[in-house]
């Protein structure tokens, strides 16, 4: 073991299945550093037998799950977050380690995380009914709400614990048991949740943990037809590839899907505050969210002046081992992802952008990009039109409102969106005009566990976290009561 952490119980290496820790075969994943390209750990896959152990032990769970009093669940619920809260430090070493992005980044990953928990265990005990006008008085309508069953989650690597939060909280809540399929690249802070999982009171088999290839394991969960919902997060290709999978045996599907965040400044905006707005967004996590921003389009009057802070502001950004004291940007999750941002920042260039601050590999590793600032972009290059993944800000400008909304919808995608002003009425047109699930107004960071997070168009369906997430885990039964007036 590689990483020094209070409690090393919370470092495991083999999937989590009916409560066991399993090895069904011999074939090992080896989790990677990417601040430093060492190999961290081990982990034994999962093989088809396992698979099938999982999803039986989910549904056989689930059903006496079912049964518990919402109470008691949201009891479990809340314990899973206390022990989450009190291994704070041990996760978010663990997440820094496999993921890369800064530790105190992980530490506040670590208390989004578990903050889903505190909420849904809340939610747990609102699941209500209703009852309905009835067409003659010797009826009743009722609607109750019961689980979907046993769920399947397909977690990224980006968000290596609130993923997986998001969607096994709302789960459990609604008495559903959850098989997760971590990221290869980030599996031990799915496991070291699965442990704290179990400490809570978690019964066996409601929460498994599934590590493996995806080329494996996606199927079996897909092609199951014990398996009644599936939650995914993660690219738009991938995600439409389940959909199609899915539809042999009609199972539900939350999809949080690819983004192209549009972030516009208008020229009534404090500047300052977009600048420190914009550096949030676009550089959280190095720039590899779903939310951040991925184009920005500064109006006109000014571009000069909002690009001069955005260079210094971001000059200023400290790049290094995200374990080390005072890093801001970490490295990217693999040398693929860098050499895929580089390949977007070239096609730019080619196409005429400038670069007005980075926009080259760093020496501090082969996982490191400079954080980096394009101007010049148009609307056809690749940068404007593609998901980026990496810590580059490409700067449009516009020259008026009705630009400013046509350029930020000119895309196929409809996540998060944000935009500064000062102007009340433009405030409410802006927001109601941009083709988005989410809209940051004034603000860089719009995730909580309260609010519905959540896309349209090809960013996916669904909605995560709020008072709305827990739906997507429930199904409505209605039931008509006759024969009452005899
Ligand atoms: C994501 O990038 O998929 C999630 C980001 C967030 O929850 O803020």
């Amino acid at each position: 073991m590689t990483i020094d952490l209070s409690d090393s119980d919370l470092f495991k290496t083999s999937s989590y299945v009916g409560g066991q820790w399993m090895r069904d075969s011999s074939r090992q994943l080896a989790v990677m550093n990417p601040a430093t390209g060492e190999v961290i750990a081990e982990v034994a896959t999962i093989g088809a037998a396992g698979m099938l152990a999982a999803i039986t032990a989910a549904h056989d769970a689930m059903l006496a799950w079912r049964e518990v009093p919402a109470k008691v669940r949201a009891q479990v619920l809340r314990r899973w977050f206390d022990l989450m809260m009190a291994h704070q430090e041990d996760l978010a070493i663990i997440m820094t380690t496999e993921q890369g992005k800064t530790l105190a980044e992980s530490r506040g990953e670590v208390a989004y995380g578990a903050a889903f928990m505190e909420w849904f265990g809340e939610q747990a005990k609102r699941i209500d009914g209703d009852v309905i006008p009835a067409p003659s008085s010797d009826k009743r309508v009722v609607c109750i709400k019961q689980p979907v069953g046993v769920v399947a989650a397909i977690t990224p690597w980006n968000f290596p614990n609130a993923m997986i939060a998001r969607k096994a909280a709302p789960a459990l809540a609604a008495g559903c048991s959850i098989v997760i399929k971590p990221a290869s690249e980030t599996p031990l802070s799915a496991l070291a949740m699965a442990e704290l999982a179990e400490r809570a009171g978690v019964p066996a088999g409601v929460l498994n943990v599934v590590v493996g290839a995806s080329s494996e394991i996606g199927p079996a969960l897909t092609d199951s037809p014990l398996v009644r919902k599936l939650t995914f997060t993660g690219s738009t290709d991938v995600g439409r590839r389940l959909e199609q999978a899915c539809a042999a045996t009609l199972k539900r599907t939350s999809m949080e899907l690819g983004g192209n965040a549009p972030f516009i400044v208008f020229d009534d905006a404090d500047i300052d505050a977009a600048v420190q707005g914009a550096l949030i967004s676009k550089y959280r996590n190095s720039g590899q969210t779903c939310v951040c921003t991925n184009r920005i389009l500064v109006q006109a009057t000014i571009h000069d002046v909002f690009v001069d802070k955005l260079v210094a502001a971001t000059a200023e950004l400290k790049m290094g081992n995200g374990l080390d004291e005072g890093v801001q940007q970490g490295p990217l999750v693999n040398k693929k992802a860098v050499e895929d941002v580089d390949r977007l920042v070239r096609l730019s260039t080619e196409a005429g952008a400038r670069v007005a601050l980075g926009g080259a590999h760093s020496d501090l590793g082969p996982c490191y990009y400079q954080p980096t600032v394009l101007t010049g972009i148009t609307s056809e290059m690749a940068v404007f039109r593609n998901e980026i993944f990496g810590p580059v800000a490409p700067v449009t400008s516009f020259a008026d409102e009705a630009e400013a909304i046509a350029l930020a919808n000119d895309t196929e995608f409809g996540l998060a969106s944000y935009f500064y002003t000062r102007d009340i009425g433009r405030v409410w047109r802006v927001s109601e005009a941009l083709d988005y699930g989410m809209v940051g107004v004034n603000e860089g960071i719009i995730s909580n566990e309260m609010a519905p997070f959540g896309g349209v168009k090809a960013s996916g369906s669904g909605r995560e976290g709020s008072k709305y997430g827990i739906d997507d885990y429930l199904e409505i039964k209605y039931i008509l009561m006759g024969g009452l007036d005899r």
